[in-house]
């Protein structure tokens, strides 16, 4: 059988399942050729030996059973960046990259020491991300003549209740050589004796599950009781009692919880400053909570 050939099928049997067909098969194709896929396009009537046959047909078999092709191949592209994935973690998503650029924004204007704390790290995507930018940037910065006032400085942190998840997150973060403080933590219990200048959070915001997509992801990651809230209003509720509470606060947050996310931080923290951003799509979908002394 020919790469065309066994495309061909794949994409077949994939059809009935998959919104993409043939660019499943291609990416799984690719995956057990281990080659670019540019690379299997210019070799269309190659022989595709037995074995990476066989193994080709199981990964489609169990893309067919509605497998993300991410978990099969235990790679996800997020913010430039190549992430270690499998079933105990999340697949990053678009939309967190805008959560990132976010944090990124507001920090260009820092001129001091920061400790950032991701909190539900998951595959550590949204804290690899932040230091492997903040250090490009620092880079650049490095090589330009130095303004003796700017020193700027960050310090890495990120948590996960599941230790499944730290592991994978430790994995990123070593693949992308960034140095981040990896610790096991129900929200903040187990950081509450230090203090973070900023705390960024993609925690579980679904009520329920209704995309049959995210079947095979943990539900740990993905469903939150109180109609999706319950972990952001725990968090809140956690920093009020902080004596040194974090500058700022970036959640991401469900499309239609704008408004209750106000109301909880009105709650919490009414010293605080809330605003809602929109996602590329224009739906809104992250809340930046400042603090009064805000210096950010
Ligand atoms: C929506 S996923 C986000 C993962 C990753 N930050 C991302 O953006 O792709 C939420 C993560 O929060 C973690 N989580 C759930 N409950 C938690 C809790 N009480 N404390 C800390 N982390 C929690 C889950 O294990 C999961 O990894």
């Amino acid at each position: 059988m020919t790469i065309r050939q066994a495309l061909n099928s794949a994409t077949r049997i994939l059809k009935r399942k998959s919104t993409s067909p043939s660019l499943d098969a291609e990416v799984l194709l690719a995956y057990v050729l281990k080659k670019p896929k540019t690379d299997i396009f210019v070799r269309m009537d190659n022989f595709v030996y037995k074995r990476d046959r066989q193994k080709f047909l199981a990964l489609i078999k169990k893309r067919s059973q509605g497998w993300p092709v991410a978990y099969l191949t235990h790679e996800k592209e997020f913010f430039g960046l190549k992430f270690y994935v499998d079933k105990n973690v999340l697949i990053p998503r678009p939309e967190t990259e805008g959560l990132v650029d976010l944090v990124l924004e507001k920090l260009k204007i820092v001129n001091y020491k920061l400790k950032i704390l991701d909190i539900g790290t998951g595959s550590g995507c949204i804290i690899v991300s932040l230091a492997k930018s903040l250090r490009n940037a620092e880079l650049v910065s490095a090589s330009q003549p130095r303004d003796p006032e700017i020193n700027s400085e960050f310090r890495y942190f990120a948590s996960d209740i599941s230790s499944a998840a730290l592991k994978i997150a430790r994995k990123n973060a070593r693949r992308h050589k960034v140095k981040v403080n990896f610790k096991k933590s129900n929200l903040l219990s187990a950081w509450k004796n230090q203090r973070f200048d900023v705390i960024v959070a993609n925690l579980p915001y679904l009520a329920k599950e209704t995309d049959p997509s995210t079947k095979f992801e943990p539900k740990k990651a993905l469903i939150a009781k109180n109609h999706g809230l319950g972990l952001i209003a725990k968090l809140l509720q956690q920093i009020s009692t902080l004596s040194a509470p974090p500058s700022a606060l970036f959640l991401e947050i469900g499309h239609d919880q704008g408004a209750k996310i106000k109301k909880l931080a009105a709650k919490w923290l009414p010293s605080f400053d809330t605003k809602i951003f929109r996602d590329m799509s224009g739906k809104n979908r992250y809340a930046i909570l400042n603090a009064p002394d805000l210096i950010l």
